[in-house]
C-alpha cells in the first residue's frame, strides 16, 4: 500500500479552537464546582451576595461543566471524528465557525444571565429564550455541517461512532427544542407552555435524555474512535456496536420518569420508567465491554500510556455509574437516595469519572495531531493528571454514598411516638465532613486540569505553522 497526500485538507482550525476552548472551559467549570462545594463547607464565601450565592452559582457550574466544557469536547472529536472517517473536509468553513463563535457566546451568555438570577428554573434548561433560541440555531447548524460531511462522505460505510454523534445530535436538539416552548412574557422572564406535572414529565424527559444523549450517546461516539485509536486495535465487536446503539437510542428515551418517583405523575409512567432504566443496564454494559474488550492483546500498553489509562478508566466508571443508576432507578431504593448526596455522587461518577475522563483522554489524543507534533509535551505530566482525576474522583463519590446513606436514614428513622429522631440540622452536621472531602477531592481534580493546560500550551507553542498546515492535509490510504 502507498500513501499519497490528497489536495485537500481538513478543517482542523474549527478543531482546534473547540479542543482549546474544552481545556479552558473545564477550569472554569470545574473550579467553580470547587468553590460551590467549598461553600457547602463554609456558607461564609456566600459573601451575603446574591449573584455569589449557591443557588445563583450552582447552575452556572452545571451549565459550564455540562455545556461548555463538555459541548466543546463533543463538538472538537465530532469534526475531528467525521472528517477522518468520511476522508473528507467539512460541508462548510463559515458555518463550522458560526457554530464555534455561536457557542461561546450562549456560554459566555449564561456567565452573565445566571448569576444576575435570569433563569427559567428548569433544571440544564436555565437559561431564557433569547440564548434558548441562539442555542437552538447553533445546534440546527451542528447538524447541517455534520450530516452534510457525512453526505459527502469519501468512504463507503458510516463509521459506528458517527451513528453515536449523529444520534446525540439528533434528539439533543429533539429534547431542547420541546422543553424550552414557552411564552416570553419580557426580555428576560418565560413562561412554559406546559403546566402541573405535565411540565415536569417533558421537563425529565428532557433531563434524563440530556443525560442519555449528551452525556452518554456523544460520548459513546468518542469511545467507538479513540479507544480503538490510541490502543491501536480494531473495536472488539462491530456487530456488538450496532446492537449497542439501536437498544441504547430505542430504551434511553423511556427512563425520564425516575426522576419523578412518588410525584404526582400517574404510578404507571413512574412504573414504565423504572423498568425501562434496569433494561438500560444491558446496552449500557453492552457498550462498556465493547470498549474494554477493544483493549484485548493491548493490556501491556496501559503501563506506559497514560492516554489509553484515561480512556480505559473512563470506561469502568461508566460501567460503574450504569450500574448504579439502574439500582437508584428502583422506586424502593429511591425513597432513600432521593433528594440525598447520593444523587449528587452518582452525577459526578458520571461527569468526572466518565464524561470528563474520556474528554480528557480524547484531548491529549488530538492535540499533537492537530498541531502537528508526534506527542505532547510531556508524558508524565499526563500520568501525574490521571492520578490527581482518579484519586479526585474516588474521593468524590465514595463521601457523597457515605453522605448520601446517612442522609436517607436519618431523614427517615421515626420515634415510638411517630416523631422524627433527627431535626435537619443533625443530618446537615453529620454530612459535614463528607462535604469537606468532596471538596478535597474536587480540588484534585481541578489542579489536574492546570496541568493539562500547561502541557496543552507547551505543545502549541512548540509546533510551527508548516508542521500544522502537513498535518491536515487528507492522507489517503491505497493507490487511486
Ligand atoms: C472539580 C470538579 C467538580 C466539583 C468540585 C463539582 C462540585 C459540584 C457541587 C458542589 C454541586 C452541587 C451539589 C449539591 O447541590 O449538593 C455540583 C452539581 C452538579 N455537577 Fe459538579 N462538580 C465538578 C465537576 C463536574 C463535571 C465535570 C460535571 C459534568 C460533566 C458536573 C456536573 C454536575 C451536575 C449535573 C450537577 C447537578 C447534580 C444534581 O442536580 O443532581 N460537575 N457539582
Ligand atoms: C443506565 C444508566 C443510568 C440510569 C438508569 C440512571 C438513573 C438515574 C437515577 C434513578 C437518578 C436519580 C433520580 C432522582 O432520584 O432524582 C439519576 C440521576 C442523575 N444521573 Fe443517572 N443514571 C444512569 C447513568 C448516568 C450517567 C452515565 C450519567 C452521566 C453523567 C448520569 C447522570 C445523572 C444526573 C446528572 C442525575 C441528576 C439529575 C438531577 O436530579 O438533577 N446518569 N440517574
Amino acid at each position: 500500500m502507498s500513501t499519497a497526500i490528497s489536495p485537500t485538507a481538513y478543517n482542523y482550525k474549527v478543531v482546534r479552537q473547540f479542543a482549546i476552548m474544552t481545556v479552558v472551559w473545564g477550569i472554569l467549570g470545574m473550579g467553580l464546582g470547587v468553590f460551590i462545594a467549598s461553600q457547602l463547607v463554609w456558607p461564609e464565601l456566600n459573601f451575603g451576595l446574591a449573584w455569589t450565592s449557591f443557588g445563583r452559582l450552582r447552575p452556572l457550574h452545571t451549565n459550564l461543566v455540562i455545556f461548555a466544557f463538555g459541548g466543546c469536547a463533543l463538538f472538537a472529536t465530532s469534526y475531528y471524528v467525521v472528517q477522518r472517517t468520511c476522508q473528507t473536509r467539512l460541508i462548510s468553513d463559515s458555518l463550522a465557525a458560526f457554530t464555534f463563535w455561536g457557542w461561546q457566546a450562549v456560554i459566555v451568555g449564561a456567565i452573565v444571565t445566571l448569576p444576575m438570577g435570569f433563569t427559567t428554573t428548569k433544571e440544564y434548561a436555565e437559561l431564557e429564550w433569547p440564548l434558548a433560541i441562539l442555542l437552538a440555531i447553533v445546534w440546527v447548524t451542528y447538524g447541517l455541517v455534520f450530516f452534510g460531511t457525512i453526505v459527502k462522505r469519501k468512504t463507503k460505510h458510516i463509521y459506528v461512532g458517527n451513528w453515536f454523534y449523529g444520534a446525540f445530535i439528533v434528539v439533543t436538539a429533539m429534547l431542547h427544542i420541546v422543553n424550552h416552548a414557552s411564552l416570553p412574557v419580557s426580555f428576560f422572564k418565560s413562561y412554559s407552555a406546559y403546566s402541573g406535572a405535565t411540565d415536569a414529565m417533558i421537563q425529565w424527559w428532557y433531563g434524563h435524555n440530556a443525560v442519555g444523549f449528551f452525556l452518554t450517546t456523544g460520548f459513546l461516539g468518542m469511545m467507538y474512535y479513540f479507544v480503538p485509536k490510541q490502543a491501536e486495535r480494531p473495536i472488539y465487536s462491530y456487530r456488538l456496536s450496532i446492537v449497542h446503539f439501536w437498544a441504547l437510542i430505542t430504551l434511553y428515551i423511556w427512563a425520564g420518569p425516575h426522576h419523578l418517583h412518588y410525584t404526582a405523575l400517574p404510578d404507571w409512567a413512574q412504573s414504565l420508567g423504572m423498568a425501562m432504566s434496569i433494561i438500560l443496564l444491558a446496552p449500557s454494559w453492552g457498550g462498556m465491554i465493547n470498549g474494554m474488550m477493544t483493549l484485548s492483546g493491548a493490556w501491556h500498553k496501559l503501563r506506559t500510556d497514560p492516554i489509553l489509562r484515561f480512556l480505559v478508566v473512563s470506561l469502568a466508571f461508566y460501567g460503574m455509574s450504569t450500574f448504579e443508576g439502574p439500582m437508584m432507578a428502583i422506586k424502593t431504593v429511591n425513597s432513600l437516595s432521593h433528594y440525598t448526596d447520593w444523587t449528587i455522587g452518582h452525577v459526578h461518577a458520571g461527569a468526572l469519572g466518565w464524561v470528563a475522563m474520556i474528554s480528557i483522554g480524547a484531548i491529549y489524543h488530538m492535540i499533537p495531531k492537530l498541531f502537528g507534533r508526534t506527542q505532547m509535551h510531556s508524558v508524565g505530566l499526563i500520568n501525574t493528571h490521571f492520578w490527581l482525576a482518579t484519586i479526585g474522583t474516588v474521593l468524590y463519590i465514595a463521601s457523597m454514598w457515605v453522605n448520601g446513606i446517612t442522609q436517607g436514614l436519618m431523614w427517615r428513622a421515626i420515634n415510638d411516638d411517630g416523631t422524627l429522631t433527627y431535626s435537619f440540622v443533625e443530618a446537615l452536621q453529620a454530612s459535614h465532613p463528607g462535604f469537606i472531602v468532596r471538596a478535597l477531592g474536587g480540588a484534585f481534580f481541578a489542579s489536574g486540569m492546570l496541568f493539562m493546560a500547561y502541557n496543552v500550551w507547551r505543545t502549541v507553542r512548540a509546533s510551527n505553522p508548516a508542521e500544522a498546515k502537513a498535518a491536515e492535509q487528507i492522507a489517503v490510504v491505497g493507490a487511486h
